[in-house]
């Protein structure tokens, strides 16, 4: 018997790898790393509360745990340190093995400035000692339409880029398989892409479709894209508007554009399209 211990099980990636691993497999027993008990997905499993940044409870959530998915945390300035903590706490809590959710091409200069956070926590559970899977997500297929105002207009500094965006349900499904098997994927990291890479004029067109509205793509500057934000969050701070912008500079230029096989490898079937994932999309937006 093999526990897996699943974070965010409240969300969106976690809900959808609880569901695919309950009561599938006799060798598996799931264990739930909730925030809110009161939340935990309904199903008949050892459910623990913690937090990332608290590590006595994290140590005693994950004491006997084998193999954990690690969702990273919301976005912000104290994730390094969640992030940290969590991965020191694992370690000591005798965990083997880690699958974790980072962002494609995590470096410590990625345009995505939030990439750089997933560089970070790669690096910690490198050095943990732990065995280790990544997946390295581009961003979430079904999370695009939630970009767009109120009117379906995406604007940004995208220029005519190209993004190679994911579904999240094949990220939960893949998140699955190495979760089964994870010694026949230590010290992999996966590039989770969908089956083509789309312009956002092309996203706003085929998601507007499916979605029966009026979507389009307006192209911004970057000085222009910094001002329309700070003029519509006032309150926002330095390292959201920097995510915001980069989010579009980092299409623009090109660092999310690659279609990796490796959805497709790893599932034995084609990542989901746009429309699929659309049609098929999980409750939650993500962060
Ligand atoms: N690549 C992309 O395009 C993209 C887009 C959106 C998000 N993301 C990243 O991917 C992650 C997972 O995506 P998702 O769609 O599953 O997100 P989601 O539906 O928002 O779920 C996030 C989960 O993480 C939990 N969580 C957040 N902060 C935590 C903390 N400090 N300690 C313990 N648990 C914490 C949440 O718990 P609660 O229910 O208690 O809040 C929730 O269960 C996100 O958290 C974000 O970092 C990537």
């Amino acid at each position: 018997m093999t526990t897996i211990g699943i974070t965010g099980a409240t969300g969106t990636l976690g809900g959808r790898v609880t569901s695919l691993l309950a009561g599938a497999d006799m060798r598996l027993d799931l264990r739930l790393l909730v925030r809110d008990a009161a939340r935990a997905p309904d199903v008949d499993t050892d459910v623990r509360e913690c937090t990332y940044a608290d590590r006595d409870a994290v140590l005693a959530a994950l004491r006997g745990v084998e193999t954990l998915f690690m969702v990273s945390t919301h976005e912000g300035p104290q994730r390094r340190d969640e992030h940290r903590t969590f991965v020191a706490a694992a370690a000591e809590a005798g965990v083997r093995h880690v699958v974790y959710t980072s962002f494609v091409g995590a470096a410590p200069d990625t345009t995505f400035t939030l990439g750089h956070d997933h560089h970070f926590t790669e690096q910690a559970i490198r050095d943990s000692g732990m065995s280790y899977t990544f997946l390295r997500d581009n961003f979430y297929l079904d999370v695009l339409p939630l970009f767009a105002d109120d009117h379906g207009v995406l604007r940004g500094p995208g220029g005519r880029g190209r993004l190679a965006a994911v579904a999240r349900a094949d990220v939960a499904d893949a998140a699955a398989v190495v979760l089964r098997d994870p010694a026949d994927h230590a010290g992999a990291a996966y590039d989770m892409t969908g089956p083509e890479a789309l312009r956002l004029d092309e996203v706003a067109a085929r998601a507007g479709a499916v979605l029966g509205r009026e979507m389009s793509y307006v192209e911004e500057g970057v000085d222009e894209a910094y001002a329309s934000r700070r003029a519509g969050w006032p309150d926002a701070r330095q390292w959201q508007l920097d995510a915001w912008v980069s989010t579009y500079t980092a299409i623009a230029d090109g660092s999310l554009a690659r279609v990796s096989p490796d959805v497709e490898r790893l599932l034995g079937r084609p990542a989901r399209t746009l429309e699929q994932a659309l049609e098929q999309r999980p409750r939650g937006t993500g962060a």
